[in-house]
């Protein structure tokens, strides 16, 4: 586990973004999961402001409401390609988002070949993509109902709509399967989650903590979110620290 802890939410974006950059560099054609929701915004602006070709990079989404109209501006479909695909330069053919069942989805991403490098989000309630605590910590790509906290802190973009109360989301087991996993997290809000994740045991009650069990993981914080973590050591200077769990 590779733990950066950084000032703030910029910082946290401009290192994931030069993280990602990197990775293009080295495979134009990185299939990349993407994040929704408010963490990845500054990762996904920076990203977009650099000077790298992003055009033969592949995203794919973790997850999707269900029962909104196409095109809704709260739907995931739409973010990515507002958010990501578009100021990335990213062909509106190369972005693959849940829908249906999500037996797609998990076809889709075995024929691109695996996920290459998974941003993930984390939840206050510790759910990782839309699988909300008490998820099979094997489970795949499917259809599950949202809790009431994920609606309520989920609600600005809806306006006076309501919420959807189901969604499809990649499964923690499919979420495994990717090469790199990319945990961010900024906001004093999420550091009783990522210590629940990080440093607690690995349960469905805390769906984001199976991201221990990945060889290869990554995890970029600012120092709200890195708040919760008692006991770890900071090494470093203030601006970007590192941290290393006494037991790794
Ligand atoms: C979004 C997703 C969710 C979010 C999580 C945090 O695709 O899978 O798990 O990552 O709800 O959302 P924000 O970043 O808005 O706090």
């Amino acid at each position: 586990m590779d733990v950066a802890v950084l000032d703030d939410a910029e910082a946290v974006g401009a290192h994931v973004a030069a993280l990602v950059a990197d990775a293009v560099a080295r495979h134009p054609d990185l299939v990349l999961g993407v994040a929704t929701g408010g963490t990845p915004l500054p990762a996904y602006r920076a990203l977009a402001r650099g000077s790298g070709d992003l055009s033969g990079v592949r995203l794919v989404a973790l997850d999707e409401y269900v029962g909104l109209p196409p095109g809704h501006p709260a739907s995931y479909a739409a973010y990515v390609e507002r958010e990501v695909a578009t100021p990335l330069g990213v062909p509106s053919a190369h972005v693959v988002v849940p829908q249906g069942s999500g037996a797609a989805l998990e076809r889709r991403i075995a024929a691109l070949g695996g996920v290459d490098l998974q941003l993930l989000g984390i939840g206050r309630n510790g759910h990782l993509a839309f699988n909300e605590p008490g998820s099979q910590l094997d489970s795949r790509t499917r259809v599950v109902a949202l809790s009431e906290t994920t609606r309520r802190d989920n609600a600005a973009p809806f306006g006076v709509d309501p919420v959807p109360t189901h969604a499809v989301t990649q499964g923690i087991g499919t979420i495994l399967e990717a090469r790199h996993l990319v945990l961010l997290a900024t906001g004093a809000a999420k550091a009783a989650a990522v210590a629940a994740a990080l440093t607690g045991p690995v349960t469905p009650d805390c769906p984001a903590s199976v991201v221990q069990t990945h060889r290869r993981l990554t995890v970029v914080l600012d120092a709200a979110a890195a708040s919760g973590l008692d006991g770890w050591r900071l090494v470093g200077g203030p601006a970007a620290e590192r941290v290393h769990h006494p037991q790794l």
